[in-house]
């Protein structure tokens, strides 16, 4: 009887009964991990109860997947969402200890919802299963799984990046946070440099012991880093892009440009998205090529997210702030510079959205990935691609050399990435944009589960002959095709 595959992360994205689903990274990414096994998926329902005490978990069946929900406390989402993993974590890992508030009382309530979490699955977990966690809010829950008995095998992914151990260390308590990583089998981060980052932290933080290839040894436990860049499901996005094009409100947006030329930025209301950043480097690329004046429009797409964390409001202010003085100075009577949009759209919408853009602009100043990146090239008709303008500072950065790569802090360069990708000629954006579409359909997002499910049985030392191929090929191309053989599609 094949493994289940007990999924875990702070939110699901429970398919509504017509099978549609709300998609975001973190959802693509589970959705394919979901394709591999029969599977369970568990998290935080989304919702706060009154009570103080936590009501038992809802499931609910949906063929070979099942969704099993937990509410929360007020007190705990208070303390363990907005506090601890958005107010300390969150900059923390994007390298900005000035925005860390720390206390220990949200530390506490963060501590506690990982336990929460954990006594919850452990009713629900069977002998053979196999756990994969994601992301930062449950960076010590198997600490807590394994306090209870559970001795699975257990993956967590970072889905953001990974500081060098100099910042790590700003976080008062870091040991007895972070340190929880070592109950993993396998941690898996997007890039190369961060997953160095973590092991020399692991190393000169926590005493562990390197034994090479990834794998670090504390009190006779063992645990693998490894890079696992996550993709998107390319060709299924490319083939939405297409028929989005052809929509009435990818028509409607088209119209409404004229002969203007669209840039394109999508990002959550975010500081670490650069988005003031971005702003003002277009407004300092329209103060120094006026011969641009009302041919060009950036559309700039910006659901707002966590709301209740100060930063975010006070983002929200000034960006909008920021957009008001640039279309003030700039505006003609017929022409908006710039459109600034606070709401979300559908992956169908938003997919024709980036074929209509001759430019997408990227340009956060710290991201695990950046998924927009990926799903702006997947979109690009390859008869005539636009051009992307990505920072260097995106782990997308790493794979995708055909962007023209900037840094976000300086408006120089951004304002004249922009012109160049304005100027260039239908020769050079699809030279560059062949080799990145061809190497995101090589490295997608089913590619990426498999790596790492492959890798995760391929850390367990006994479990007969399965796990034994699993170690023997764990990595790259060759832990790929054995997870090709093994997972029961
Ligand atoms: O990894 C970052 C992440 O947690 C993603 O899972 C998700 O897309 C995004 O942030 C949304 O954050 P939140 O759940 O706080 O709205």
């Amino acid at each position: 009887m094949a493994r289940r595959l007990i999924l875990v992360s702070n939110r699901v994205a429970v398919p509504d009964t017509e099978g549609s689903r709300t998609a975001g990274g973190l959802t693509v990414a589970i959705h394919a991990a979901q394709k591999l096994r029969d599977n369970v998926w568990f998290g935080w329902s989304g919702d706060v109860c009154e009570s103080e005490t936590p009501p038992p978990p809802t499931v609910i069946a949906r063929g070979r997947r099942s969704f099993i929900l937990q509410d929360l406390p007020a007190t705990d989402y208070q303390e363990y969402y907005n506090g601890f993993a958005n107010r300390v974590l969150w900059p923390i890992f994007h390298y900005r200890v000035d925005l860390a508030e720390f206390n220990t009382v949200e530390l506490g309530g963060y501590l506690r919802v990982n336990r929460l979490f954990a006594n919850a699955l452990s009713s629900v977990v069977q002998p053979d299963d196999v756990v994969w966690v994601h992301d930062y809010h449950l960076v010590t829950f198997a600490r807590e799984l394994r306090a209870l008995g559970v001795d699975l095998p257990m993956g967590f992914f970072l889905h953001i990046p990974c500081p060098p151990p100099d910042i790590l260390l700003a976080m008062p308590q870091h040991a007895e946070t972070l340190g929880a990583l070592m109950q993993y089998d396998l941690v898996g981060l997007q890039t190369e440099r961060d997953a160095a980052n973590l092991g020399n932290y692991f190393e000169q933080s926590l005493g562990a012991v390197g034994r090479g290839n990834g794998v670090f040894e504390r009190d006779g436990r063992r645990v693998q880093l490894r890079a696992f860049p996550v993709g998107i499901a390319t060709n299924v996005y490319a083939r939405a892009a297409r028929c989005a094009a052809r929509t009435q409100s990818v028509a409607d947006l088209r119209d409404s440009l004229g002969d203007k030329q669209l840039i394109l930025g999508v990002d959550r209301l975010d500081y670490t998205k650069g988005i003031p950043q971005r702003i003002q480097a277009f407004g300092h690329f329209l103060d120094r090529y006026p011969e641009w004046h009302e041919k060009v429009t950036l559309l700039q797409v910006t659901p707002k997210s966590r709301t209740e964390v100060r930063e975010y409001a006070e983002l929200e202010h000034e960006v909008s702030a920021l957009v008001g003085t640039i279309n003030g100075a700039h505006a003609a009577p017929a022409w908006t510079p710039i459109r600034y949009l606070n709401r979300s759209f559908s992956r169908g919408i938003l997919a024709g959205m980036y074929r209509a853009a001759h430019v997408g602009l990227v340009t956060p100043l710290r991201d695990g990935m950046n998924l927009v990146a990926k799903e702006y090239v997947a979109a690009q008709d390859p008869d005539d691609p636009g051009v992307l303008i990505l920072s260097q500072f995106a782990g997308a950065s790493e794979g995708m050399q055909g962007a023209l790569i900037v840094n976000p802090h300086e408006p120089d360069a951004v304002s004249d990435a922009i012109r160049t990708a304005l100027d260039m000629k239908l020769a050079e954006r699809q030279a560059r944009w062949r080799p990145m579409f061809a190497y995101l359909q090589e490295n997608d997002i089913d590619r990426w589960a498999e790596d790492f499910l492959g890798a995760l049985m391929g850390t367990r030392q006994s479990g007969g002959f399965r796990e034994g191929i699993w170690r023997l090929f764990s990595g790259g191309a060759a832990a790929a095709f054995m997870a090709q053989v093994f997972a029961n599609r």
